[in-house]
């Protein structure tokens, strides 16, 4: 298969289907693999009824660690291989597989950028007190190597971190490497006919969202390997994401594809990473041929008797010599620094008052918007 199958679910065993995605094509995956959890017996309360854990058969199918670690090598070694040079990929897992994936990883050639600990904010107890409560998770997020130019929309990050103290009156902090989010429950948990839930590891979609929203653009390519109720699908769709899922239970994937019907696009600047948006680059000479600066018009540096006179080449003019505004800026504030941003420090009157440069900068960027908009 030479294109990829965007937006599809794939039912099959993921070893198989990742040979048919070609080289270097994904912006990003997210792996939740079977964790090969080694239950034996039923989990029970201490009431005496049953809890179902993780107990399925696609979780036990490994005769040992040297079983588990071999299916490992062969899915993160096709991950390797599908990834764009500049993507990434997060893989999933607890206690009892994360150690191994994270080694498998490392000697595939992925670079880690960060783990991340999930915590569970409403982890299932100990039931019986034996040890302690397993309340977290952990996300390893790697590149195919080390070169790699990957996606991080750190503003985006920091818009997410919205539990800091003073989130609502504008303070915005760097988001850590501690997650703290509550395990998939209520109306998100999807049931089978019967009521039951369907899938004993389905993912809250806020975990999905931050990984989605901070590591990828619009109009990527998301894949997950190990789909299950599709929840990479559903938060991808509703960041304007594609997706290639993989499955291989066709109960998980009929539910599934019921649960990307009802998910929309949500046009939100998150989804778009608006944050993270570089502001329009602006020179003078720019500012000056579409009328925001005049020739010859006075600078005038803020909190200083100085002013100068802007020239036809965008620069100043001060006591006979031409000067870069950012460099007049630093000389004449006696900075240590060789430039200054002269958009912060020169004023220039318009009617009876003198107004900072950025604004001009800001009136010139609002307007070139307006028109590249059509
Ligand atoms: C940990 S669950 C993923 C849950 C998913 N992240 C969600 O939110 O619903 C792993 C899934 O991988 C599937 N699976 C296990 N081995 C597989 C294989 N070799 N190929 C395809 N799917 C597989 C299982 O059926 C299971 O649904």
């Amino acid at each position: 298969m030479n294109t990829l199958p965007i937006n599809q679910i794939l039912q099959g065993n993921s070893l198989e289907l990742l040979q048919t995605i070609p080289d270097s094509s994904i912006d990003l995956i997210f792996a939740d693999p079977p964790y090969f959890m080694r239950t034996e017996g039923k989990l029970q309360r201490p009431e005496g009824n049953d809890f179902s854990g993780c107990d399925d058969v696609w979780d036990n199918v490994f005769a040992d660690n040297a079983d588990y670690v071999h299916f490992s090598r062969l899915w993160l070694e096709q991950c390797h291989r599908i990834l764009k040079p500049n993507g990434s990929m997060w893989v999933i897992g607890a206690m009892q597989c994360i150690y191994s994936l994270g080694a498998i990883m490392q000697e595939l050639g992925f670079w880690f950028i960060n783990d991340v600990i999930w915590h569970k904010s409403n982890p299932t107890p100990n039931f019986h007190g034996t040890r302690l409560n397993n309340a977290h998770e952990t996300l390893i997020w790697a590149t195919k190597d080390k070169k790699s130019k990957y996606t991080f929309n750190y503003k985006t990050a920091k818009e997410l971190n919205c539990e800091i103290v003073n989130f609502e009156n504008g303070e915005r902090k760097q988001l850590g490497s501690v997650w703290r989010i509550p395990v998939c429950s209520g109306n998100e948990r999807l049931k089978d006919s019967s009521g039951k839930k369907l899938h004993n590891t389905q993912k809250p979609e806020s975990l999905l969202y931050r990984i989605i929203a901070i590591s990828s653009q619009m109009g990527d390519i998301v894949l997950d390997p190990f789909g299950g109720t599709m929840t990479t699908a559903a938060v991808a769709k509703r960041l304007g994401r594609n997706y290639i899922m993989l499955e291989r239970d066709l109960r998980y994937i009929q539910y599934g594809k019921r649960r990307l019907d009802s998910v929309c696009f949500d046009n939100s600047p998150i989804a778009k990473a608006e944050f993270d948006k570089k502001p329009l680059k602006v020179s003078l000479n720019q500012m000056i041929m579409a009328g925001f600066l005049h020739i010859g018009e006075p600078f005038y540096l803020k909190n200083t008797p100085f002013w100068a006179s802007l020239t036809n080449m965008g620069k100043l003019e001060f006591e006979g010599q031409i000067y870069d505004m950012h460099a007049l800026a630093a000389l004449l504030k006696q900075a240590r620094a060789e430039r200054l941003n002269g958009f912060m420090y020169w004023e220039v009157k318009r009617g009876d008052s003198q107004i900072l440069l950025n604004n001009i900068r800001e009136q010139y960027r609002s307007s070139f918007e307006i028109y590249s908009k059509g």
